[in-house]
Formats: structure tokens, sequence, C-alpha cells
């Protein structure tokens, strides 16, 4: 068999298994089974496939024909500047988290040496791209989830970037103070769990989605330990509740930042009484 003919069962396999993008993915995936870059499929459609080619490639397929994460099946997944490991251990990370990483370094510019904290690190995308795109920033990181913890670390070692991780709730054990502190917290309701695309409710970590109060309590506990900016990815629906809460809590100059699709994404709001700490 040649390259595209199996590409194009590959594809039509993944469409019957109500992949989204199935041309796509099947693409990836056979670009990684046979060591090409994906845009080197295409001059090469005609090269006949070894078995052991075909078997590699088909092992790939059939894992996300069962709808695993396509992050989960290639091994990594690119964030802003990083190529980041990506397994069952936590959350893959996504586009509107970029954005989030954005903000905060368009709050820190000017702040010399920020202390930062991303609390609910997983795979450590946010702290990871936080330290790689300002250096001289000092990241720490939390998360409740030795296995998010250790996904993290390995991505910190394989980046070359130095985080501070600890394990714990949300701030705890935390000495302050933090300039910025960031988080991407569980914010699915445990009732749209069910309504999930299978990829995201069978196969990623279910404490990395179902909000269990952690936005609300971050609100709150942040100001033990903060003077400076708190940045929170936030429910689609839920940004003006959660501006509403930070607003009741006493933090100052909230903003709300919307996603590309236009959609209200981040919140973020001050706390602290000089602007130039951070
Ligand atoms: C939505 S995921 C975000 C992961 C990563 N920051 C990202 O943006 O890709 C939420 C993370 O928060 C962690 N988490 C949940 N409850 C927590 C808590 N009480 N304290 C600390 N981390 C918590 C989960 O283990 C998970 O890794």
């Amino acid at each position: 068999m040649t390259l595209g003919e199996v590409l194009r069962g590959a594809t039509d396999y993944l469409a019957s298994r109500g992949v989204d993008n199935p041309r796509r993915d099947a693409e990836l995936l056979l670009a990684r089974a046979l060591g090409l870059a994906r845009i080197e499929l295409y001059t090469a459609h005609d090269r006949p496939l070894t078995e052991a080619e075909r078997s590699a490639a088909r092992e790939l397929v059939q894992r996300r024909g069962r709808r695993e994460p396509l992050a989960y099946v290639l091994g990594d997944w690119d964030f802003r500047r990083l190529t980041l490991k990506t397994d069952r251990r936590a959350l893959v990370p996504r586009p509107e988290t970029e954005l989030v990483v954005e903000r905060c370094l368009e709050l820190l510019d000017g702040a010399e040496s920020p202390r930062v904290v991303d609390v609910g690190t997983g795979s450590g995308a946010i702290a990871l791209a936080i330290a790689q795109e300002r250096p001289d920033a000092r990241v720490h990181a939390t998360d409740i989830s030795a296995d998010a913890l250790e996904l993290a670390a390995e991505n910190a070692e394989a980046n070359g970037l130095s985080v501070a991780f600890q394990q714990g709730d949300l701030l705890a054990g935390l000495p302050g103070p933090f300039g910025l502190i960031v988080s991407n917290p569980p914010y699915v309701g445990a009732d749209e769990v069910d309504s999930l695309e299978p990829e995201v409710r069978e196969w990623e970590p279910r404490g990395a989605l179902v909000d269990d109060g952690q936005t609300a309590r971050l609100v709150r506990e942040a100001q033990q330990v903060l003077a400076g900016w708190l940045v929170l990815e936030v429910h689609e629906a839920r940004a003006q509740e959660v501006s509403q809460d930070v607003e009741r809590e006493g933090y100052s100059r909230i903003g709300i930042t919307n996603d590309l699709a236009g959609k209200e994404r981040v919140v973020e709001a001050w706390w602290g009484t000089t602007p130039s700490t951070a």
C-alpha cells in the first residue's frame, strides 16, 4: 500500500469514529509514525509503506479512533513557543490559555524580576511559558495533583526552564508577596461533563475539569499573598460573575479579555496599593 492509500484509509476510519478533523489528524499521526514532517507527506503519496511503518501508523490511528486526544497520542503539543510533553497526567493545554499568558506578560511589562505563581499548573504550560518569555521572573507553580506536577517538572527539564513546583491546595504553604497570581482552574460545571466531547470527558483528568469552588476560593485566598495582579481563565459564560465576585472582594482595575472567537475568557484584577510593585 502507498502512503496516499494509507492516509485515505486512516482519514475515513477517523471520520467513521466521529473525530472532528479526520484528515488533519490522520496526516499528523501518519507523519509522526513515519518520522516525517507533515508537509513531507504531500510529495510522498506514491511511496509504498513497509509493514513496520503501516503497523506503527495503525497503532496511533487506532488510539485516536478510540477518541484519545490527539495531543496524548502524539505525546507532545505546542503551546506558545514551547513543545510540551502531553499525557493523561494533565489537561492538554488549550489555545485560549495562550491568551492568558499573553495578558500576564502585558500586565508584567515594566515590572522588575516579578514573583509569579501559576495555581493548578497541570502540564506546566502557563508557568513555563512565563518563565521562558520573562526570564527575569521568579516563577512558582502549584497543583494538587502529584501526577500533573511530575509531568510539569519533566516539561521544565526538557525545555531547560526553572520553575519552583510545589504540591498543595491552591496557594497553601506559599509565602508571598506575589506580583502576579495566575490560574486556569477547573471551571466546567459537574452537570456539563456529560455534554463534553469524549476526548475531554473520558480521557482528561476529572480533577482538572470540574469546578469544585476553586475560582471563588482563589479570589479570596489570593489576598493573603498578592501585591499585584490576579489573572484567571474563566468559563466562557462566567466572566461577568467572576468579575462581580472580585469586585465584591475589594479588588480594583478589573478587566476582561475576549478570545479570538469573541468569548469572555480572562478576568484580571488588582490587589494592593502601589500599581508599580508588580
Ligand atoms: C484546567 S487545569 C489547567 C492546567 C494548566 N494550567 C493549563 O492551563 O493547561 C486545572 C488544574 O488545576 C489543578 N487543581 C484542581 N484543584 C486544585 C486545587 N485545589 N489546588 C491546586 N490545583 C488544583 C488540577 O489538578 C489541574 O491540573
